[in-house]
């Protein structure tokens, strides 16, 4: 089957929905240039009251939103951009960050396998956060999981010194799978003392809507795992 030229591939990432008129929606101008950094955070003015710190958070497959609405009340200094494909979770997650005071959402509504750090500013971001991706248990479905062997060479040129990747499931093969990977990354190391995943909630990590519905419905605890990036790497 020949390959769908890139040109294509954008013009469907990008193709007018009603979502996009929402001014928390940002489309990319084009497939291989990273969107504007003005585009995505708040002018480089000082912090909001709070821990005094603007940190910049990129999360992947936000779904319903549970994650960055308590990241943003815990933190609204922070600039969060989000990744979502699905109209009506971005729907619901704007709605939902709206009714907090003086949050910064920008929410990128294109397909992350197609188009993602091509178009995303590097050393940008101080966390990268990716909670019960899309688990693909079949072995034929393996490719299309969002974290493959080079995601953390990927994600680490996006990353501010010292930024950091969270990483949740609860489908154990790919829990081991993704903790493999960071392994044999020469850029991370990992955060979480004397071992390199939690099977107990870490204290600032919040249920999302997935988690609770595999959770009730299958009984599975999830796996968390957290990798910096080494200090004189990248960035
Ligand atoms: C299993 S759900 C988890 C949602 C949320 N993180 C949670 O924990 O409740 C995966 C999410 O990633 C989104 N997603 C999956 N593949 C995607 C892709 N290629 N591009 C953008 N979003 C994607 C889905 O629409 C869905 O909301």
């Amino acid at each position: 089957m020949s390959e769908v030229p890139l040109a294509r591939l954008f013009e469907i990432a990008t193709r007018r929905r009603p979502i996009h008129s929402n001014p928390e929606v940002i489309l990319p101008v084009q497939p291989d240039r990273p969107i504007a950094p003005e585009a995505l955070f708040r002018a480089d003015d000082p912090p909001a009251p709070g821990d005094g710190v603007r940190r910049r958070i990129l999360e992947l497959g936000s779904g319903w939103g549970e994650f960055l609405v308590d990241w943003l009340q815990q933190h609204p200094a922070d600039d969060y951009v989000a990744f979502e494909i699905k109209s009506d979770r971005i729907r619901r997650t704007i709605k939902r960050v709206r009714k907090l005071e003086a949050p910064h959402l920008r929410v990128v509504p294109v397909n992350f396998a197609w188009f993602l750090e091509e178009i995303l500013p590097p050393a940008a971001f101080d966390w990268i956060i990716v909670n019960f991706p899309d688990p693909w248990p079949k072995r034929r479905h393996w490719k299309h999981r969002l974290v493959q062997p080079d995601f953390p060479e990927r994600m680490a040129p996006l990353l501010r010194p010292g930024g950091q990747i969270h990483l949740a499931t609860d489908y154990g093969p790919y829990a081991r799978k993704m903790i493999q990977i960071f392994r044999r990354a020469a850029d991370f190391e990992a955060v979480f003392p004397d071992s390199d995943f939690l099977r107990r909630r870490p204290a600032d990590v919040p249920v999302t809507r997935f988690e609770q519905i595999t959770g009730e419905s299958e009984g599975r605890t999830p796996y968390f795992t957290r990798w910096r990036l080494r200090s004189g790497r990248p960035a």
